[in-house]
């Protein structure tokens, strides 16, 4: 089995369908955010205030960096902005299969709408709808560039149910 790599927009259930698969699949999960939280002792909006956006991005490429072509099959979940390094497109390649989650912004509005603050990038605006949609106009060109796969959840109201998507797509066994 190739490493499985999830990518998307906030809110499009990577970190959460990215666990449950890799619970399925019986291998270790990745997830970029957390990855990059441990090693800056420090939460992601902290980062964003502290040190800035260009800093992130470069702690993003650092965390994936780590684990170009690892020796062991692995489920990892990207943040949203991951992708749009060239560099980073690259290494996400280089790790595994590409699967773009995708869920209208609508959709992702109401996901995210309790956890803004968490989302420096969705943080003050009178519309996060707005920002939701412009953003992902920018960036859906360059999740289309990378993915192997795309995959609607929208209509998942479960994890597990995107994570069972997942798995019929990539023609890897359903958990029992
Ligand atoms: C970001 C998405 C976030 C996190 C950071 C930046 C983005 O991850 O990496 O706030 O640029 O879209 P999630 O997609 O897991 O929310």
């Amino acid at each position: 089995m190739t490493s499985i790599v999830l990518i998307g927009f906030m809110g499009t259930g990577k970190s959460a369908v990215g666990r449950v698969l890799a619970r399925s699949l019986n291998v270790p999960h990745i997830d970029t955010d957390t990855e990059i939280e441990r090693v800056a002792g420090r939460t992601i909006p902290e980062i964003f205030t502290a040190e800035g956006e260009a800093a992130f991005r470069l702690r993003e490429t650092a965390a994936l960096a780590s684990l170009a072509a690892p020796s062991f099959p692995l489920v990892l979940s990207t943040g949203g902005g991951t992708p749009l390094r060239a560099e980073n497109a690259a290494l996400l390649k280089q790790i595994g299969t590409v699967v773009w989650l995708q869920v209208t912004s609508e959709a992702i509005l109401a996901r995210v709408g309790s956890s803004l603050s968490e989302r420096p990038l969705l943080t003050g605006s009178d519309s996060p709808l707005h920002l939701i949609e412009n953003l992902l106009r920018e960036r859906s060109p360059r999740y289309a560039a990378l993915a192997d796969y795309t995959l609607d959840t929208t209509d998942c109201a479960e994890a597990a149910e995107a994570a069972d998507r997942v798995l019929s797509l990539l023609s890897l066994p359903l958990p029992v």
